[in-house]
């Protein structure tokens, strides 16, 4: 589409409602969409920004397993926590939904029949993996097995995580139920599939020569490789008990495939929010639609999907794709299952009121062309040298200059200099630039572009030094204080799509409602007389300590991760039932614990075993500090034969257990025992 269309229809892909979301969403999906949204309104384009939770699927149904509860109220409690994020992050959203919504249901079914009607799928029996002691068929997650494609041992039964190949079940060799462990049989089971083989021609022409020049190289690369090793039936039921109900008579247990119904998720939440005007922005060819996701999601919206809108024939295509690579942390792939993430709401909860610093960081370093790196001294070097030292600054300096010179009073301009005629020059080209930038999907360097028209701002005021001029030429240093304040003026509008909250701060500051894109680059926005309010700081500096405890805070994910990974060890030979009964196992309570003088690692206790009053020496040092014991109830072997340690006399063990990283718990009864109670 190169005219100018109409109407817009922009959506983000709908996250799954089975955990929160975090950094890697944001950078990917969300931020992208909410900023080309943003500046869209600006422009006064009619767009509608649709998302919404994607609640089916297997990662739903294995979550609820996991917590013991139903998916109902796994997505009931990831949709409120996803939701409040977005709104906490300023993602402007014109409807954010869900996929278990009746609109949605009806929607789907809809979609589902008339591509049956019109004889658009295949229907066809064939075997599935079945697990025989949970009476389930396993699609898709509820399969592991091995990957033919790498040899990953843990690949699922859609995809490998490992090399990016997209799966079926029933090709992972050694396949395993995620929900017995146990090798699953072959079942005859009937699915309906979409004949993506059909419309291959269509798609090289439509893709590969329609879009080469405006999809991005990885979106137009992957769809390409695709089309070229070949297009096969693909099912869009699954036989689960969680998802929109197949609408046939003759499929009882079956439920479309959550990369059917989702997607439809975009008509249905649009149909649900605008129920007079949905249709135009999904059928109308003067509406462009454009879906931001993520890499993994590049073949079903870019194939899938629009085969499915072209099968239906009532609906546009997009116009693109623009998805994002991954964002990493701290060098690391991030990871729910491992909890390597910084989750949003978290974030929030650490850095009140700083969501836009997150933006901006996230921003600045988005993964459009490639994998990009996280990392919490990074975050902390862009506030403090870029948000607080190059745009904060500008603005405070000639808010505050304004205040102390002029009563905060936009002064009066006085005939203009070259130097403030390059300046306005320069200001009028901005909201084409950056505008320009932002249609083509180039958010960093588009947000390097407004801080840009920050660094003009800031070489200004050091070029006219405005503090020493006030001395000698008050006239003089109102002309340069009133272009300043225009420079701060026109950030309002061009920052809104990528900081909106520090945007509103700062008009807030100007005492000014920006006009629309364009407004930006006009001179006199902030006319002289206007009063400007209190000077506020934008941006505060994050202190080392700050961003320390956020790295800790990883490297304990990390400890944890590697003592869960870390493998128990192996079992010790059989002994006899006479052999343990010769063990004299019994509780006691510490009564006293000192260092064993020129040693490291060993404490002397005296333990009150409820026969005597006993000595035992424990290479326990490290890990406690004596005082700590005191009091403590223990289980002590006492019959172990006495030996001299460092010239004491140690009549017994004390049970200790030893953690995979070599930390020690004290073994103890888990209630209040009498001391010299056995151990059975
Ligand atoms: O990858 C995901 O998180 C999917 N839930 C995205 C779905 S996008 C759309 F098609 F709904
Ligand atoms: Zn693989």
């Amino acid at each position: 589409m190169s005219s100018q269309p109409k109407r817009y229809t922009v959506t983000a892909a709908l996250p799954y409602a089975n955990g929160p979301v975090h950094i890697g969403h944001l950078a990917g999906v969300y931020l992208p969409a909410d900023i080309y949204v943003r500046y869209l309104r600006a422009q006064n384009r009619d767009v509608k920004f649709i998302c919404g939770s994607d609640e089916h699927g297997v990662p739903i149904t294995i979550r609820a397993q996991k917590e013991g509860v139903t998916p109902q109220q796994v997505v009931d409690k990831y949709h409120q926590i996803i939701g409040d994020s977005f709104r906490d992050f300023h993602v402007s959203f014109d409807v954010y939904s869900r996929t278990s919504s009746p609109t949605h249901a009806e929607v789907s079914s809809n979609f589902f029949l008339k591509l049956y009607n019109d004889g658009k799928f295949i229907e066809q029996t064939t075997q599935q993996l079945y697990d025989e002691q949970a009476h389930q068929f396993l699609a898709d997650r509820y399969v592991v097995g091995t990957c033919p494609n790498c040899g990953n041992e843990n690949a699922y039964g859609d995809q490998c995580e490992r090399c990016g190949t997209s799966l079926s079940p029933t090709e992972l060799i050694n396949p395993r139920s995620m929900l017995s462990g146990n090798t699953p049989v072959l079942r005859e089971t009937k699915h309906w599939f979409l004949p993506l083989n059909e419309y291959e021609s269509w798609l090289r022409e439509w893709i590969i020569e329609g879009h080469k020049n405006d999809w991005k190289t990885n979106v137009y690369g992957q769809c390409k490789s695709w089309i070229d090793q070949g297009l096969h039936p693909r099912a869009v039921t699954r036989d689960l008990d969680w998802g929109v109900p197949v609408p046939l008579p003759d499929a009882k247990g079956k439920v479309l495939y959550v990369w059917f119904d989702a997607p439809i998720g975009y008509i249905s939440a649009t149909k649900e929010a605008f129920p007079e005007q949905w249709e135009k922005y999904w059928q109308d060819p003067d509406t462009k639609l454009v879906h931001f996701i993520g890499k993994d999601n590049i073949v079903f919206h870019c194939i899938i999907f629009p085969v499915m809108l072209k099968a239906h024939g009532d609906y546009i295509l997009p116009d693109n794709v623009p998805a994002n690579e991954f964002l990493n942390l701290e060098g690391d792939k991030i990871s729910t299952s491992r909890n390597w993430a910084v989750w949003l709401h978290e974030y929030l909860q650490d850095f009140p009121g700083q969501a836009d610093v997150l933006r901006y960081v996230l921003c600045a370093n988005a993964p459009e062309t490639k994998d990009n790196d996280f990392t919490w001294k990074d975050f902390q070097a862009r506030n403090n040298n870029e948000l607080v030292a190059t745009l904060g600054n500008f603005v405070n300096r000639a808010a505050v200059l304004t205040q102390k010179f002029f009563d905060s009073q936009v002064p009066a301009r006085g005939e203009l200099q070259a130097i403030d005629e390059e300046v306005f020059a320069q200001v009028a080209e901005f909201p084409g630039r950056v505008g320009e930038l932002i249609e083509n999907y180039r958010f960093r360097e588009a947000l390097g572009e407004v801080m840009n028209l920050a660094r003009l701002g800031n070489k200004y005021l050091a070029d006219t030094q405005p503090w020493h001029l006030i001395k000698t030429d008050a006239a003089r240093t109102g002309t340069v204080l009133h272009v300043a304040l225009q420079v701060a003026a026109a950030l309002v509008p061009l920052l809104t799509p990528f900081l909106p909250e520090s945007a509103q701060k700062l008009a807030d500051m100007l005492n000014f409602a920006p006009g629309d894109w364009q407004s930006a680059g006009r001179a006199e926005q902030l006319p002289a007389g206007h009063q400007l309010r209190e000077p506020a700081l934008l941006f505060a500096k994050i202190d080392d300590a700050v961003v320390n405890t956020q790295v800790q805070k990883l490297l304990d994910t990390k400890k944890a991760n590697a003592l869960a990974a870390a493998p128990v060890t192996a079992a010790k030979e059989n002994v006899s039932f006479d052999e343990f009964g010769k063990m004299d196992l019994r509780v006691g309570t510490i009564v006293a614990a000192e260092k064993v003088a020129k040693t490291k690692k060993l404490l002397k206790l005296t333990i009150d075993t409820g026969l005597d009053q006993r000595t035992i020496v424990s290479g326990i040092a490290e890990a406690f500090i004596p005082e700590a014991l005191l009091g403590q109830q223990c289980l002590v072997l006492l019959n172990l034969a006495p030996r001299e340690i460092k010239g004491i006399q140690s009549q017994g063990m004390l049970l200790l257990a030893e953690n995979a990283d070599g930390s020690l718990a004290l073994m103890q009864p888990g209630s209040a025992v009498r001391n010299g109670s056995s151990v059975l």
